[in-house]
Order: C-alpha cells, then structure tokens, then sequence
C-alpha cells in the first residue's frame, strides 16, 4: 500500500466513535494514528479517551478493564486511574502513584458523536468542533429531526484532506452528483481554523437552467480537517455530518450523519418513510464521493483549470496550518497554475 502524499497526523478534533456506542460503565477499544486508544464512560456520563496501555505493566484496559465510578480499573493488578489519566489508587499500597499517567485526549460530545482532539505537538484546542444545530444559529435542535441516518466505513485509504477539498471541488458535482449544473460557491472564508463555505447548488431541472436563478443551496462549517457540518435550505431540510479519522498512516475511518427535518404536524409513517429514503438518497451521494477517494492519489501538484485555481489555493493555503510537522511540501506554490 502506498503512503498517502500528506501527513496522517493532522491537528484538529475527530471523531472516535458514536455516543449510543458507549454507554454507562462500558469501556469501548479503538485505534486512531496509529495508537490503541480506550473510551470508557464513568457514571456520572461523561466520556474519557486515553492510551489504551497501564502505566504500571502495560495492560491493555480495553481487555478487561472495569468502570469504577469514575475511574477506570486495570484488570491486572486493579490499579485505578482518573479521566486525567492519573492514578488515583493502588489496591495494595497507602497512596497511589501520583506521578505516573496515562495519556489523555480532550474530549467533546457533542451532536451524538464523540471527538478527541489530536495534535502531535501536545497543544491544547484552539478550536471548537463544529455544532450542527447550535452554529448555524437558526433555533433548530435534534428535535427538529428525524434520528440520524448514519454511513460507517472502516479503513479506507483516504485522508481527512480529500473529503473537505469537495469544498471548493464545484466541477465534480455534475459528474459524481449527477447535478444538472455545476453549482455556484458564494462564500470561501478560509481565515480562520473553522472555514465557512457556501454554495448554490439544485439536483432538480435539466441543463438548461442558470445557476443564478436557483433558489436552493448548502452552507458549510469545515472544523479543521477531520469534521465538517452542513446545512441544506431551499431542498428537503437535510443536515449533514461528516467526519474523517486517520486510523494509521496509511487508512481513516469514515463517519457520515444525514438528519431529515421533520415536517411540523405530521407524523405519519409515510412522512418518516419518506424521510429515510431520503437521507440514504443523501448517504448514497456521499458513497459515490468515497469510490472516488478511496481510489484517488493525492495530486501536489494539480493542473487545475483557470477557475479552480482560487478555491483550491486558498483551501489548500488553510488545510497547511494542520500539519506542524511539515508543512513546507504542501506549500499551495507547488500548485501549478496555467
Ligand atoms: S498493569 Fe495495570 S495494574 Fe498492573
Ligand atoms: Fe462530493
């Protein structure tokens, strides 16, 4: 398998798993850059993600390992260690080794889903994950919505940056969307880490029709690489969530959400048929993307058309801050314009 041509330790919050996949007490094992990870939920609800080995003898804690309250128990020798990843007891001596701990990932819940946030360099967060309802500011929640409809797929070889370069990418639309025309991008803000990226866009009418009378498009909040959320208006209200994880360095893990707002009043079972069909007709669209990335090679140095060249420069310009080990070989110079 070849390496992928960017860094698979990007900075920024990802998605390690679902809410509902974790429950009270329960202690969930996973891998992300190339590190075994555990998630465990104390009573109290709230999540922790830490490496997966003891600080004492290097037990895994996902084979075994025990919520206790709030702390996690090594099946081992029963030493027992706090969401900090301090430990807080050894069964067997007066005091707990207060110096030695487990490395810990902030964490945030949010939407249903769980992030960590990744940075190699050890820093804090510097931004937040994106909400799907609170940040685009409009007074929707969950409750608006039908349950999410959900895409999983497991190690694929596709890097975070593939999915949100679909974000400048207008050409592909007509052709992997199968949209009658190619849409129109009405906002690239790319200053600051959580870009916003508009765009008109229809799946409806023939070839005929100009894009600037068309009453239907999509908003986009990108929350560094590994998250972004979008919002439909104009259409069947659709909101979507995806999220790209870098397993190792080589695959991701792939997590896509479609919610289908409720129309207010009916709660017919053929409203909510028809709202299933519609989020896997959303889910089928973002599949398509997939097949074409999974098989993509990351191209440094693009023949991109006279149109494409500020929307890709510029996103690419914004996804170098995301890679403090090398960002000098992605310079967006290296991007050919002719
Ligand atoms: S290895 Fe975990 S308590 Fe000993
Ligand atoms: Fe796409």
């Amino acid at each position: 398998m070849p390496k992928p041509a960017l860094p698979m330790k990007p900075t920024g919050w990802f998605q390690v798993a679902w809410s509902d996949e974790i429950n009270v007490g329960e202690v969930h094992r996973m891998t992300y850059f190339d590190l075994d990870m555990v998630a465990w939920r104390a009573q109290s609800g709230t999540v922790s993600v830490m490496d997966a080995y003891c600080e004492h003898l290097g037990a895994h804690l996902g084979h075994g390992g025990t919520v206790v309250g709030e702390v996690i128990q090594c099946p081992f020798h029963g030493w027992q260690w706090n969401s900090e990843g301090r430990n807080v007891c050894i069964p067997y001596e007066d005091r707990p080794n207060r110096g030695r701990r487990i490395r810990t990932y902030p964490v945030v819940e949010r939407n249903s889903s769980i992030y960590i946030w990744h940075d190699t360099e050890g820093r804090e967060p510097y931004f937040d994950v994106p909400d799907i309802f609170a940040d685009f500011h409009d007074g929707r929640s969950a409750a608006d919505y039908y349950p999410q409809a959900r895409l999983f797929r497991t190690r694929l070889q596709i890097h975070p940056q593939y999915v949100l370069e679909n974000g400048v990418d207008f050409a592909h639309f007509k052709y992997v969307h199968q949209t009658p025309i190619v849409p129109l991008f009405t906002r690239h803000d790319f200053d600051t880490p959580v870009s916003y990226v508009d765009f008109t866009i229809t799946f409806e009418g023939d070839e005929g029709q100009i894009i600037d009378d068309v009453n239907s498009g999509v908003e986009a909040i990108n929350g560094g690489l590994g998250v972004a959320v979008t919002k439909s208006w104009g259409m069947v209200d659709n909101r979507t969530i995806s999220a790209i994880t870098p397993v190792d360095d080589y695959t991701s893990d792939i997590r896509f959400v479609v919610y289908i707002g409720r129309v207010p009043g009916d709660e017919s079972e053929k409203a909510q048929r028809k709202a299933q069909e519609f989020a896997q007709m959303v889910i089928d669209q973002f599949a398509a993307d997939i097949e074409i990335w999974q098989h993509q090679r990351y191209t440094l140095r693009p023949a991109l058309a006279t149109s494409e060249y500020d929307g890709f420069t510029a996103f690419r310009t914004w996804a170098n801050q995301f890679y403090p080990d090398s960002p000098a070989q992605l310079h967006p110079a290296a991007a050919q314009h002719d």
